[in-house]
């Protein structure tokens, strides 16, 4: 099966099983919304927690907030994002379709590159157990001209992105000879600028000055609030602040479900150090963020850093954590060294100091930024398609099976009465009881046993106990674990213990506070 057919079973299997619905589906959906169902919800929930809880529990020097979406329109001013968060976009005349004109040119190298690693396959067909991969990209004619070809696109495009040069970016499309994917047709306009804020109006006003934005990041709410929290929480630099929340952007190219949406969900969190401790303060939560990932047990070779080599004018470093989607490696995270770009702007633009005093030094100053950003629908799909596997069983079945990392499944424990008569129900609602306000229980009573394993392998359900006659005699259920499907007879109150030790946080915090 190819990556893109899985991907597209993954996707229908998130709707079958309530973890993600398109949004105002019975009118046909709204493009990049969607919707969370009952257990996609629930995976949300764990992932946030996941995250607050090893910043703000873990850290001592790390509180949250909860700023508002809507903010004053001139902190967008202040921040650049009037002025500058803007997608360059092109028009295919014939089909009238919208493209991200980097996009386009992304796909296109992304093409060379696939032909690329065709031909490394080919290489490796033909030459066995001596084939030496390294080499083989080292000097194969066809891989370097490829090579070659793809970096001269990427160099043009990088040039004329940072230029702003609208002419260079369209030429490159023209000279690429890049055709419309849906008329075929290299009939575009020219590129403009498409700012990616939604606005609405504020109260009754209906004029410019009531215009404000929907927000496009959450970190200017903390950046605002910078002061509030220092002075309140009595924080001293180094210190975080973290914030977890609705984000909006009018992307042009919304696709690969959701990986780019209009309305998602960010965790941000800004941590404020003294100018000139900030590069050590940047190598740090790099690598504490990359271990925050690998710690879930989703593979390590999933995960790569992506350090920028070009950098926006506020920061001076910056690295993007990327996963490796069904799609390819794109970025999960963010990692940025801003500076004292953000809180310098809106003392500017407020006319209001944002300086700390330091006790240590004596000395006033704006605190430069590290941010760490991240979005939680991506982290979403980065657990879902690491998870999403179909299993060919040795009796011939297939098995489509959720291996989400057990502290994230959405439901912990399924309980299984072997039969619904007998006084087993009786029993399994019991062990229910006594486990539903530790962990995500669910009851199951319908259809074989068979079928209710394969129900609960869909969802992610890391363990299932049934009780049948022998339980009544010797107060022992079997135990039956997902990714194994072994099984095995427990006493019923060793039950609590053993799926506790595997979806506690605290083994993970643990881990990373080392
Ligand atoms: N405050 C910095 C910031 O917003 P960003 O790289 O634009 O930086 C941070 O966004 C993270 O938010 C990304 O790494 C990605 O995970 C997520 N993100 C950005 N745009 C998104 C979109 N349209 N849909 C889903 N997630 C998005």
């Amino acid at each position: 099966m190819t990556q893109e057919e899985l991907f597209r079973n993954l996707i229908a299997h998130s709707k079958e099983y309530g973890f993600i619905f398109p949004s105002s589906e019975v009118y046909d959906g709204l493009s990049a919304v969607y919707d969370y169902g009952q257990l996609g919800s629930e995976l949300k929930n764990n992932i946030k927690k996941y995250w607050w809880d090893s910043m703000v529990k873990v850290h001592e020097n790390i509180v949250g907030i909860d700023s508002a979406i809507f903010m004053h329109p001139k902190i967008w001013e202040a921040s650049g994002h009037v002025g500058a968060f803007n997608d360059p976009l092109i028009d295919n005349k014939d089909s009238k379709k919208r493209y991200r004109a980097d996009v386009l040119l992304e796909d296109y190298i992304a093409k060379i590159e696939e032909k690329i690693n065709k031909e490394v396959e080919k290489g490796r067909k033909k030459f066995g157990e001596a084939f030496d991969e390294e080499q083989f990209r080292a000097t194969n004619p066809n891989v370097l001209r490829s090579k070659a070809k793809a970096d001269a696109v990427r160099q043009k495009m990088a040039d004329a992105l940072n230029a702003n040069d609208l002419v260079a970016l369209k030429d490159l499309i023209v000279e690429c000879e890049i055709a419309c994917p849906i008329s075929g047709t290299k009939n575009w306009t020219d590129v403009r600028q498409f700012n990616l804020m939604f606005s609405t109006q504020l109260g009754s006003v209906s004029d410019e000055s009531g215009t404000i934005y929907l927000r496009p990041e959450t970190a200017q709410g903390i950046f605002v609030n910078f002061l509030n929290v220092q002075k309140t929480g009595r924080m001293k630099v180094p210190f975080g602040i973290a914030q977890i929340g609705k984000a909006f952007r009018n992307e042009i190219v919304a696709r690969q479900f959701i990986f780019r949406m209009r309305e998602f969900e960010q965790m941000e969190m800004q941590f404020f150090v003294r100018p000139g401790e900030e590069l050590k303060w940047f190598a740090k939560w790099k690598e504490t963020r990359l271990a925050w990932h690998k710690a879930l047990g989703m593979g390590d070779k999933k995960y790569r850093y992506h350090d920028h080599e070009k950098l926006a004018h506020y920061a001076n470093a910056a690295t993007d954590i990327e996963f490796e989607f069904p799609f390819g490696f794109k970025e999960l995270e963010g990692i940025h060294s801003r500076t004292d770009f953000d809180l310098g702007q809106h003392q500017k633009f407020s006319g209001r100091k944002m300086q700390y005093f330091d006790p240590e030094t004596n000395e006033s100053y704006v605190p430069y930024v590290i941010e760490t950003s991240i979005g939680l629908d991506r982290m979403f799909l980065s657990v879902l398609s690491a998870a999403y596997c179909e299993e060919k069983l040795e009796n011939g079945e297939t098995r489509v099976v959720l291996r989400i990392p057990p502290v994230l499944a959405p439901v912990k424990l399924a309980v299984l009465p072997l039969v619904k008569k007998d006084g087993l129900p009786e029993v399994a609602h019991k062990i229910m009881h006594d486990l539903k306000y530790d962990f995500n229980c669910q009851y199951d009573e319908k259809d074989s046993i068979g079928k209710r394993y394969r129900r609960q392998d869909a969802i992610g359900t890391p363990f299932c106990i049934t009780i049948d006659h022998q339980t009544l005699e010797d107060n022992q259920v079997t135990i039956r674990y997902r990714d194994t499907m072994t099984q095995e007879r427990i006493p019923i109150d060793k039950v609590r213990s053993i799926i506790e030790e595997k979806v506690s946080f605290k083994d993970l915090f643990m881990q990373l506070e080392k």
